[in-house]
């Protein structure tokens, strides 16, 4: 089968390696990919948010499946464009792929349902948010509507600092449209904890859990970030809660979502958090984070490719899906001055020595002029390791990464650790 995996981050670097592994892949392309996914797929110059490119590309070159794994072109609705065009497609509807897109969508749903989630109120009026945070007090969570990298949600410790958030999101557009309405919710507290699922609209099946470290430095200090490594499985998600977040969260998500007519096939993304009064949503992706994606994935033993069809014809239940025994570790090394703004351009060295013991995803990369790979991007690699116990994977990824070293790089030393 000809495959095609649109993006071009380490996310999908981890997908494109795991479908190359697959008999049933003859040609795989990755677009718009990067510098690392050369290795293992072709990749083809067209943005991943180019919806009519990207079908008139995949019907005129033959594809036999799709997957579109980043938030943008599924909000667009790609995977619908791919059916239309008679493309089979993985990844959920512009309809389903709400449940990321907008907050407001999926606090409403998980109301609806009674789905555990932070206690919260909608505003469309910068006044009334103000007289609430004012009400309300600190601490306290102000988040855009919208799609906004990942950087749209701030945790005010002060009412001053909420008043802030909502005054640059409301009036100063800082994040454009996706802050024009906003959500103002109760602060929780506890350990979070992803649980990626995939989905076939009725079924679902869990992956390994794990966890993302979003902060940019170490002791969970400074800003957010897309995210600077991920551990799996995560040491907080015990069976119990396990079993607690089947049938009070997956479960209902993903019969809620078929109730109202949007059934999601993909991935659906579980951010959760373990708080005092049991687990609760803090916030649904509708795609494979990144880089959570890298560990779990490196986890899974059975064909991907298999899993995506059997999720895309809804026909997962029918599915046993393997994962190796052990723990995965992926540790991002990033930009200096990431996530603000940052150089490009300079070379890397050292991923043939760190490939002997990791896996490397690469996200912010490019081939040179030369054929040499040079930084593209906030987040470069993704150096990923496994090993028989969670201290056993952390240690074999740092060890790996010592081979890497471009100028200004930049990596939290406690992945793992906090
Ligand atoms: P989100 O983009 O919604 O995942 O939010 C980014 C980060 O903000 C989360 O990973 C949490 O660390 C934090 N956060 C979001 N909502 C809350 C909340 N209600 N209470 C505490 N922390 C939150
Ligand atoms: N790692 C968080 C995300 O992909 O949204």
């Amino acid at each position: 089968m000809k495959v095609l995996v649109v993006g071009g981050g380490g996310r999908e670097h981890a997908i494109c390696w795991k479908l190359s592994q697959s008999p049933h892949v003859t040609r795989l392309f990755c677009a718009p990919g990067n510098g690392g996914i050369e290795s293992v797929a072709q990749c083809v110059p067209i943005a991943a948010t180019d919806v009519d490119g990207m079908v008139k590309w995949a019907k005129s070159h033959g594809m036999d499946f799709v997957v579109v794994a980043p938030d943008d072109p599924l909000a667009l609705g790609m995977v619908d464009a791919m059916e239309a065009a008679g493309i089979p497609a993985f990844g959920p509807t512009a309809d389903a792929a709400i449940i990321e897109a907008s907050k407001i969508f999926s606090k409403n749903l998980m109301k609806k349902y009674h789905i555990p989630t932070a206690q919260y109120e909608t505003f469309t009026d910068m006044d009334q948010a103000l007289a609430y945070v004012e009400a309300q007090g600190a601490p306290i969570v102000v988040k855009a509507d919208g799609l906004a990298l990942g950087k749209g949600v701030i945790v005010a410790q002060t009412v001053e600092e909420a008043k802030e958030a909502v005054r640059s999101m409301m009036s100063d557009h800082r994040f454009g449209d996706a802050g024009a309405k906003i959500v103002i919710e109760e602060c929780m507290t506890g350990p979070e904890v992803t649980v990626l699922a995939f989905c076939d609209g009725e079924h679902l099946l869990c992956m390994p859990s794990s966890q993302d470290h979003k902060r940019a430095y170490d002791g969970n200090q400074g800003p957010n970030t897309g995210g600077m490594g991920a551990i799996s499985p995560s040491p907080n998600y015990t069976a119990a809660v396990a079993i607690q977040c089947m049938r009070e969260i997956f479960m209902p998500t993903v019969a809620a979502l078929k109730a109202e007519g949007r059934p999601f096939k993909g991935v659906l993304y579980f951010g959760l958090m373990i708080t005092p009064n049991g687990p609760k949503v803090v916030e649904f992706n509708a795609r494979f984070g990144d880089p959570e994606c890298q560990a779990v994935l490196s986890l899974l033993d059975s064909d991907l490719l298999e899993i995506m069809a059997s999720c895309r014809d809804g026909i997962l239940n029918k599915m046993d899906i393997q994962w190796k025994p052990g723990a995965a570790c992926c540790l991002v090394l990033a930009s200096g001055g990431y996530p603000g703004s940052y150089q490009k351009g300079h070379p890397i060295t050292g991923l043939d020595e760190a490939g002997e013991t990791a896996v490397v995803f690469h996200a912010g990369t490019k081939l040179d002029d030369n054929g040499d790979i040079v930084t593209n991007g906030g987040r470069v690699l993704g150096v990923t390791a496994t090993g028989e116990t969670l201290d056993a994977a952390i240690d074999a990824a740092y060890d790996a990464a010592k081979h890497i070293h471009f100028t200004d790089m930049h990596f939290r030393t406690d992945i793992g650790r906090v």
